[in-house]
This record gives structure tokens, sequence and C-alpha cells, in this order.
């Protein structure tokens, strides 16, 4: 027993190291977006900034302050004009008037893989080589001389015909399901942005293989991203399995789907794992496990020990103003929101109560710009991210509204930002927004986490994750996510096996509980996605497995922490 947790600190030091090479293995889709050389160095704690104490890294940042509150003036202004709601639609992301263009980069990191060969197959008839289409752009836009006019209308009407080849070639392939008529305009009227937008930089390209490459490559991407993220034939297609017993949760239409592209559906998730991390933590688990099968009795070991059905909300009835907090995510850093969620439920849980109130909320936004591992704002993440990020600086509060509550009379530090602000810094301060009384320094609440990721690999999981979420509470879980996953409405989630279901990306959410074939779990998509912001999990789903926190430290002897404030009016 004296070993155990030794060997655990051994094995978690392994994971940690595993998550700070994240970096290297962290999705296309991220590194295509890095902004330029000289921002990104001054968006990131380099080495020595990572070896400050946090109030030097505080002086430092203090500049990066005054930067951040000119940019939140600015955005003020825009927000004031439109209309406040609160909780949003799940998909309405707010910048409607974002284009498109400049999506898919194709530098030599990020280039997708090699496209499939342009054959001519035989049937069926209508299949052509995209080759056409591209000698009939080239035609017009191919040398510097051509008349910018005339180009953009053979890209505008090339582009039309390659939707239709593209389109065609997608269903018979049974990528993509038979769409509304609807459906089919606004997908095609979002792949004609994307293409004319970013047409020009491909034609400039010096060579004409290079034009090629990157002409096929943005029409291809740019067909698969710019799908509807949940068409109406899909959810159809669960509700109609329901019915027949062969799916176990039945699926909602949201009128939002339709302007909603498979892009702007990936920007709600954010959880990354590369398969070697994903490799390394299965082998650490199962090692793991040996030591962990001596923690339990004969008794515990045997499935009685757990009651059927365990809700963290239901468990600490005290708590439940915090914990059934759920949050609207509007980029790609769930990871910090679950977190978020986590250590504000077990401040609460580990206080007795104490940590309570409508302003017990931490910041979601702190933790995502104060990230250890040196990446952007809306950056995914791993599973140990965001307590690795609140075990070094601690995290203030902050309520899930970029409007700071103000309204609602709640105060907190550093409330969630605008959904447009993006390349967020790690504030010095709390935010100039609200009227809060208390400086940054007196409002962190410093939690000691000794996290640990559990691959869902060994019989034991379940039961060193059952055991956590009722002794301890929430926990992190990492999940795949497809496209039937956003219309979820009730039942036991599992995606459906669809050759047009297409997986999205990991995805970080809390777990909450359990009950018979599920864990209870909350998801960041407002109340308005799933059970008023909940979902049922089949165990089998959570693929990326479990991360728990561990107990934070120092909660024993009283409160160490500065409460939230009372409310002021
Ligand atoms: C259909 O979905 C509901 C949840 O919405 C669930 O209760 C029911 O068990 C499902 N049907 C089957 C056959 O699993
Ligand atoms: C995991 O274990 C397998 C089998 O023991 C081994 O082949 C593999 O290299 C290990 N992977 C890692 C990342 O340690």
């Amino acid at each position: 027993m004296a070993m155990l947790p030794l060997l655990l600190a051994l094995v978690h030091g392994a994971l940690l190291r595993a998550a700070a090479s994240e970096v290297a293995g962290s999705c296309p889709s991220d590194t295509s977006e890095e902004p330029s050389a000289s921002s990104l160095a001054d968006l990131i704690v380099s080495e020595d900034e990572d070896e400050l104490p946090l109030h030097l890294l505080q002086r430092r940042q203090k500049r990066r302050v005054k930067e951040y509150r000119e940019a939140m003036k600015a955005s003020a202004g825009e927000e004031a004009s439109s209309k406040a709601r609160w909780p949003p639609p799940p998909f309405d992301f707010e910048d409607s008037g974002t284009k498109y263009s400049a999506f898919i980069e194709d530098n030599e990191e990020s280039r997708p893989p090699p496209l499939t060969p342009m054959v001519v197959r035989s049937s069926p008839k209508r299949r052509r080589s995209l080759d056409l289409h591209f000698n009939a752009v080239m035609a017009s836009c191919g040398s510097r001389l051509s008349d910018p006019s005339r180009c953009t209308k053979a890209v505008e009407q090339s582009s039309k015909k390659v939707f239709v080849q593209l389109h065609f070639e997608a269903r018979t392939d049974e990528t993509v399901p038979p769409l509304t008529n609807k459906e089919a305009k606004s997908f095609e009227d979002r792949f004609q942005e994307l293409v004319l937008g970013d047409s020009k930089r491909v034609m400039l390209k010096s060579t004409k293989s290079e034009q090629y490459a990157g002409w096929k490559s943005l029409v291809q991407n740019g067909y698969m991203a710019m799908r509807p993220v949940v068409p109406v034939a899909l959810t159809n297609e669960i509700n109609k399995l329901n019915e027949t017993g062969a799916s176990s949760w039945t699926a909602t239409y949201d009128a939002s789907f339709i302007k909603v592209s498979v892009a702007k559906g990936k920007s709600k998730l954010g959880f990354t794992m590369s398969k070697e991390e994903e490799e390394q933590m299965k082998n650490d688990t199962l090692s793991m496990l040996q030591e962990d099968l001596k923690q339990f009795s004969e008794e515990e070991l045997s499935k009685s020990a757990y009651s059927q059905y365990f809700d963290v909300r239901e468990n600490w009835p005290e708590c439940k103003p915090v914990t059934t907090h759920v949050r609207y995510q509007t980029c790609n850093n769930c990871w910090s929101h679950s977190t978020a969620l986590i250590t504000e439920s077990r401040l609460c849980i580990q206080t007795h109560g104490r940590f309570n109130g409508p302003q017990a909320w931490l910041s979601q936004s702190f933790i995502a710009a104060c990230r250890t591992d040196g990446h952007d704002y809306c950056n995914g993440g791993s599973g140990l991210l965001g307590f690795r990020t609140v075990s070094r600086w601690g995290v203030p509060t902050g309520g899930p509204d970029y409007r700071g509550n103000i309204q609602a009379g709640v105060q907190t530090c550093y409330p969630q930002v605008l959904p447009h602000d993006t390349q967020v810094h790690c504030p010095g301060a709390c935010s100039p927004y609200t009227r809060y009384p208390r400086k940054l320094d007196q409002d962190l609440f410093y939690v000691q986490y000794e996290p640990r990721a559990l691959h869902p690999v060994g019989s034991q999981v379940p039961y060193l994750v059952k055991k956590a979420l009722m002794t301890e509470g929430p926990i992190l879980l990492g999940m795949r996510i497809y496209q039937d996953f956003y219309a979820y409405q009730s039942g036991i989630y599992r995606p459906v096996k669809k050759s047009w279901n297409l997986y999205m990306g990991g995805h970080a959410v809390t777990g909450m509980g359990f009950g018979p074939g599920y864990i209870l779990a909350i998801n960041s998509w407002s109340e308005s996605w799933g059970i008023r912001g909940a979902f049922h999990v089949a165990p089998d789903a959570i693929d990326f497995g479990y991360f728990l926190p561990g107990r934070p430290l120092g909660a024993l002897g009283g409160s160490p922490y500065p409460m939230p404030l009372p409310r002021s009016r």
C-alpha cells in the first residue's frame, strides 16, 4: 500500500511529459491556424516565463492587459448592437459575418494526405475528371496578366460545376446522406464562398503543379468542411433506429443546423491526443492497474459495492448551485470549460458547501488563456492540461458570460471573454469590464491537483471512475465525437454506424455520475443542447478515457481559499 502513491506519482510524471510533448502531436487544424511568428512569440509562455513566479509573470503581462482592454472596448461596441440572449441556441456561433476564406491552409506540415487519384470511373457515367474544371479556371486565371473579373467569373462558374460533381461522388460513396434542397443550397453557398476566397491564393503559386495540387485540395477539403454539421437525414435515421430498437437514444433537429458547417461544428470540440499518447496512456494504465487492484477489497471489487445510480449534483445537495453549471463554448477549448466546472464543484464539495452561491464560478477564460503548454486560447488541449494549469497558477472567479453577469448582480474577476476574442493573453488583472472589488491576486483559488489519466482498458477502470465520482466529485472525460452527437436529445449516446456519420474530433466533457449502462456527463454547449446541457453516454463511447483530477490538497484543515463574494444586490 505504501508504495502506491510513489508509483502513481511516477506514472503521473510520465503522463505529464506525454502531455507536454503534445505540441508536436496536435491535430493539423491547430497548426494550420498559427499566427505569424512575431505574434506567436508574444503569445506563448516562453521557457523563462514558465520558470517565473506568478507575480513576475503578471507584471510582465500588465502591458498585455492594456492591449486586451482596447480589444474589449472595440468589441463591446459591436456587442451592444447585437441583441443579448442567454442561453444562446446551441449552434449560434454569434459570428455570422465570418467569411470562410483562407480556411484551408496548405503549407508543408499541414498538407492533407495524398488525394485520391483522379481516375474517371466507368460507372456512373457522370463522373468526370476534376482536371477539366481546373483547366477552365487556369485558362482565365493562370497568368499574372489575367483579368481579375474574368478570373472571378471563371472560378464562380467552375465552383458550381465542381460542387455538383463532388456532391455526386460523395453520394455515390455514401459519405454524405441525401440532403434537402435547402440544405444543399446553403452547403453550396458556403462552398462557393470558400473557393472564391481561397482560389486567388492558390493561383498565385509559382508552378502549375503546385497550383493544381492547391486547387484540388481546396475543392476537395472545402467540400468536406462545408457540409452541414447535421443533415436532417441523420436525425431521421437515428430516430428510426430508436423506434426499431437498434439505437438507445433519440435525436432532435435544430433549425440552426442548416447554416452550420462541419468546420464550424468542429470548433465546438477541442480535446487532443496523438496516437502515441493514446498508446502510452494505455500502457501506463495497464501497469498502473496491477497496483491499483490492491487498493480494492474483495467487497469493493464486486459490482454490488457501488450503487446503480449516482449523481454528484444530488449527492452533495448543498453544492447544487455550483455543480449544475452549464457553460457555453465558443471555440476549441472544451478542456478548459470542463476543468472550470470540475474545479468549482470540487471546491464546493471540499469546503462542505462554503464555496457557493451565484458568484461561485471559476474563470474558464483564465484557464484557457494561461494554459501551461503555450498554445493559443482557442486551441485544443489534452485531458490533463486544465488540471496542470490550475495547479500552476490558481484560478480566479469568472462568470460564464462575457457580459460579466452584471445584469444579474453577479460579479466575478475574469468572466468568459467575447466569442470572437480568439487571441486572449494570460491576464495580469481582473477584467476591466466588471466592477469586481478584489484584485486578481486576492482572488486566485490555488488547487494542487494530482491528476491521473486512465485509458478505458482493463476491468478496474470503471471501479476507479465510480469511486472518484462518489468520493471526490466530477471528472473529465475524453470522447471521439461524430456528427450525430450534435443532435443528441435523450437516451444513452453511442455513435450510429453509418458511413456518412463522420468523425468530427476529440471532445472533453465533465463526468457527473452514472447509471445502469451509462455515465452521466455535462457538455459545454449551453442548456439548449441535450438534457438541459447534460447527456447519458455509453462507456464504450468514452474512448479516449478518463482524467481524474485527484483530491485537491490543503482542503482538509479548514478552507485556505478566498470565498466568492456575497451577492452585491
Ligand atoms: C429510444 O430512446 C429513448 C431515449 O430518448 C430511450 O429511453 C429508449 O430506450 C430508446 N429505445 C431503445 C430501444 O433503446
Ligand atoms: C506499449 O506496449 C506495447 C506492448 O507491450 C509496446 O509494444 C509498445 O511499444 C508500448 N508503447 C508505448 C508508447 O510505450
